[in-house]
């Protein structure tokens, strides 16, 4: 039955009919949510398993949007990516060995795709363009842009936005990179155009994020070092070669924070979610929930391919208010929406600041996180920066999502504790990052349909 319903909704998306969640609230959840995989390693293992020298194996590798669209641009460029039961196969083609994709590469709704693969793009010996959906083609990419250019590549963009023509590299040069902003996209995007860059690429970020480039990288063989007081440094040489490898992809802890907030706010409730990636590089949304009073226990530390995961068990708690600075954003930058629904819900109040970043993202979320929760009743205002929740209870209304998945996923949770019904619009871009999260959300209890 869910199966079906799978595929129906999967339909409308295609037939591109807007399709509403509707949350009816009260209901305790419980049992074990197992989570889709981690976007970012996801995206990761598809791009440097192409780069490859020999067949990656993956395992539980997001079946998203975003992901297939990765996969998509791969196969493009004459990477042979096939599929069994169990695992994806990369036939890697070796750092040099991508050709030149006959048409534009379409990365879809994924900014992180886009930027990433702008690096890989600036060492090739052809021109490409790459585009991607209406969000998408509204992000600034002159962050990318301008240290790609320094290090030689030729880009050309409208606006510094998608679509990007990136015309055939002469030959780059390493660079020495202060990062104006803390972005692990930009840091990805400069060490992969490092790897074909003479000499050395040293990228120093202004704050810690998530370093799945680095540890991947290293997974594959390749030599990166980190250093600096706060391991800030990190740095690459270019001419090396990838070796492939195997991994398994955990449970994303961005996605698995839905679920971690339906079990926090809601009544009766206990969450067991199994073998989710806890990086300390972006599992800020952890700590900040514990200093909110979230009765949250990790178990069984342990790592996998490189990577820190946990089984984790949330129960129902009575959570408080808490104040956020730009280093708990940057460990946390996905997880805000969800946050301030949690925010919501708590007694006292909760300011949110340092956030600028969350305006550039799927949507702006600073405005539309903040636009959600005064259309559930919620007392809240806006700052350039961030925004100050008082904490309180939600009522029945209903919510745009803007077509931000992370949006849509936080006000859908936020539903089972309004006083009535909730409507959330235009969620069809939940599948970009978590297709599983209707039925999962069905599974541990949650009253939800769709319109
Ligand atoms: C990501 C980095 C983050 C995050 C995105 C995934 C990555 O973006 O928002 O969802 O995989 O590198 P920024 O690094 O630009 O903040």
């Amino acid at each position: 039955m869910l199966g079906v319903l799978h595929s129906l909704i999967q339909e409308l998306i295609f037939e591109n009919i807007s399709l509403d969640y509707r949350i009816l609230p009260g209901r305790p959840v419980n049992g074990i949510a197992v989570v889709d995989g981690d976007k970012s390693i996801s995206h990761r293992s598809i791009m440097f398993g192409a780069l490859a020298d020999g067949v990656t194996k993956i395992s539980r590798i997001l079946e998203g949007e975003d992901v297939l669209a990765t996969i998509g641009a791969f196969r493009k460029m004459g990477v042979e990516i096939s599929r069994d039961e169990e695992f994806y196969l990369v036939h890697g083609v070796g750092i040099n060995g991508l050709a030149k994709p006959d048409s534009l590469l379409d990365m879809g709704n994924s900014g992180t795709a886009f930027r990433l693969m702008a690096g890989i793009l600036a060492g090739q010996p052809w021109q490409a363009t790459m585009g991607g959906d209406t969000s998408l083609s509204g992000r600034p990419m002159g962050r990318i842009i301008r240290p790609l250019t320094e290090m030689g590549a030729k880009i050309e963009a409208e606006n510094e936005m998608p679509p990007l023509t990136i015309l055939p590299n002469n030959q780059l040069k390493g660079i020495h990179y202060e990062m104006p902003i803390a972005s692990a996209q930009v840091k990805s995007a400069i060490l992969l155009a490092g790897l074909y860059a003479e000499g050395e690429t040293v990228v120093r970020e202004p704050a810690p994020t998530r370093d799945h480039t680095e540890r991947m990288l290293s997974g594959f063989g390749y030599s990166i070092k980190r250093y600096g007081d706060l391991r800030d440094h990190v740095s690459i040489a270019g001419g090396g070669g990838l070796a492939a490898c195997d991994i398994e992809v955990p449970a994303d802890l961005s996605s698995a924070t839905f679920f971690i907030l339906s079990a926090l706010i809601s009544s009766d409730s206990e969450l067991h979610l199994p073998n989710v990636g806890i990086n300390p590089s972006r599992n800020g949304v952890l700590g900040v929930l514990q200093r909110m009073g979230a009765n949250i226990v990790l178990q069984d530390q342990r790592e996998v391919g490189g990577e820190s995961v946990a089984d984790l068990i949330v129960k129902s708690s009575l959570l408080q208010g808490v104040s956020l600075n730009h280093t708990d954003i940057a460990l946390a930058v996905d997880e805000i929406p969800a946050i301030a629904v949690a925010a919501a819900c708590a007694e006292g109040v909760t300011e949110i600041s340092g956030a600028e970043e969350l305006r550039v993202k799927e949507s702006d979320r600073i405005a539309t996180t903040v636009s959600g929760l005064k259309a559930l009743g919620a007392d809240v205002t806006e700052k350039p920066d961030g925004m100050v929740i008082q904490g309180g209870s939600l009522k029945g209304g209903r919510v745009e999502s803007h077509g931000d998945h992370r949006i849509a996923m936080a006000f859908a949770i936020a539903g089972n504790v309004a006083s009535s019904e909730v409507h959330v619009s235009d969620v069809g871009c939940v599948a970009t990052s978590f297709p599983g999260f209707y039925d999962l959300s069905q599974r541990v209890g949650l009253n939800i349909s769709i319109s």
